[in-house]
């Protein structure tokens, strides 16, 4: 199954891309970071059709699982993943045929954080979010990072995830 992972997060190589980077080794999973691309804001004209959302959904949708990955700040989504996210209303109102097409894709959630747990919200806004686009959540990866990622320290936490993603023990 052809896996893509979106990275929004305010820096490269930060904790949340490099644990995205090792799921994606593990899984032969393709990496996109949303700061490759140029994402404008969500504008109610939806004058923003000449930016890299549309290129980027179209690539993204030749995938059978989309797995969002972002840090958590201030018990949200960071601003680069909501800025992602809120551009998905293009394709309920303008490019409805690529909205449609989300429909059945499997999805989860990757996130770093330095809270022990992350809030409920944390999760819960994604969800609702996917269940709205019709897209089947299957589960979350959440490391809890101090400071900077060791990735060595995660491998059991992300063995499980992927694990709960193919539906088999997943050997390290
Ligand atoms: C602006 C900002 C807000 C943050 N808010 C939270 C938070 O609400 N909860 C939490 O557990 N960690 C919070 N953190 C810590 C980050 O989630 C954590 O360091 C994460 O691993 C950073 O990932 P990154 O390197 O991809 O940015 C915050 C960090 C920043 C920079």
């Amino acid at each position: 199954m052809k896996t893509a992972i979106v990275v929004g997060s305010a820096r490269n190589k930060g904790n949340t891309e490099q644990l995205s980077i090792a799921v994606a080794a593990k899984m032969s999973a393709t990496l996109f970071n949303l700061n490759d691309y140029n994402i404008s804001p969500f504008d109610y004209e939806f004058n923003h059709v000449n930016d890299d959302f549309l290129s980027l959904m179209k690539k993204l949708l030749s995938y059978e699982r989309i797995i969002l990955a972002s840090p958590v700040y201030w018990y949200c989504a960071s601003g680069v993943m909501k800025t992602f996210l809120d551009r998905f209303s293009d394709l309920l109102k303008v490019n409805k045929d690529l909205g449609h097409q989300l429909r059945g894709k499997l999805t989860a959630l990757i996130a770093t954080g330095c809270d022990q747990v992350p809030a409920p919200c944390f999760e819960e806004a994604f969800k609702l979010s996917y269940a709205y686009l019709g897209m089947t959540y299957q589960s979350m990866l959440y490391c809890c990072v101090e400071d900077d990622i060791d990735i060595l320290h995660y491998q059991d936490q992300i063995g499980v995830f992927i694990g709960e993603l193919i539906g088999e023990l997943y050997a390290k």
